[in-house]
């Protein structure tokens, strides 16, 4: 039963990506499926109970997207931490910007892609959110962040391409939104110190 409602979800997963990703120049092959799947497995049975029980409560189109993400992402960390794919992912937006900014399409291109194929952390991106908004609505918002920022990315890695630097910096900006919209959501201001009244 619940490997019937995995594969289920895991085949409505693969037609909206056939259907949508604007990330995506062809189907994933079966290997990768299965290699998205292992990794979302050995994710879970990583997470302490408490995690566990609110990962496995959310619903088939969070649980679809997140899926979608394993797949697409092929680089997957065993010991990275998000805040460190994070650094990887400014290291990646900082390139890009300097290369539109200097009129350089194709590093601004290698980069922009990089950053849309950016890793994943060790366990995925569950752990690393506050506990209390692995919940349905709250991550309902992830996949207009991810068109914004990964979406972005490969529209702006076309653009620049192409030499059409101008349209590459309003690409970025919807790139930049993207951050800064799932900071505001799932973060907040790092670093605050605990020793301040
Ligand atoms: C899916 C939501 C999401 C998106 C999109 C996102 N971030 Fe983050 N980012 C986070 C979260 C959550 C953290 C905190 C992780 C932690 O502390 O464990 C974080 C942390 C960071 C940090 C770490 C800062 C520190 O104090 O160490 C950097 C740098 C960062 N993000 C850069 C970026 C850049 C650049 C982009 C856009 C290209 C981006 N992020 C897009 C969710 C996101």
């Amino acid at each position: 039963m619940k490997k019937a409602k995995f594969m289920a979800i895991a085949a409505v997963a693969v037609l909206g990506l056939g259907l949508g990703g604007a990330a995506w120049s062809q189907a994933p092959s079966p290997e990768e499926m299965q290699r998205a799947k292992e990794f979302m497995q050995k994710s879970k049975a990583m997470m302490k109970p408490e995690l566990r029980e609110k990962a496995d409560a959310l619903p088939p189109e969070i649980q679809q997207f997140l899926f979608k993400v394993a797949v697409k992402h092929t680089r997957r960390s065993d010991t990275l931490t998000m805040r460190q794919v994070m650094q990887e992912l400014l290291a990646d937006y900082q390139a890009v910007a300097g290369a539109i900014a200097t009129d350089n399409g194709e590093l601004a291109a290698d980069a922009a892609r990089r950053l849309a194929h950016h890793r994943l952390p060790r366990g995925g991106m569950l752990p690393y959110l506050p506990l209390e908004k692995i919940t349905g609505k709250d991550l309902g918002v992830l996949p207009a962040m991810e068109e914004a920022v990964e979406g972005g990315a490969m529209k702006l890695a076309a653009a620049a391409e192409k030499g059409d630097m101008a349209a590459a910096a309003r690409h970025f900006g919807d790139v930049t939104a993207g951050c800064v919209a799932c900071h505001a959501h799932f973060r907040g201001q790092p670093g605050v110190s605990a020793r301040l009244k």
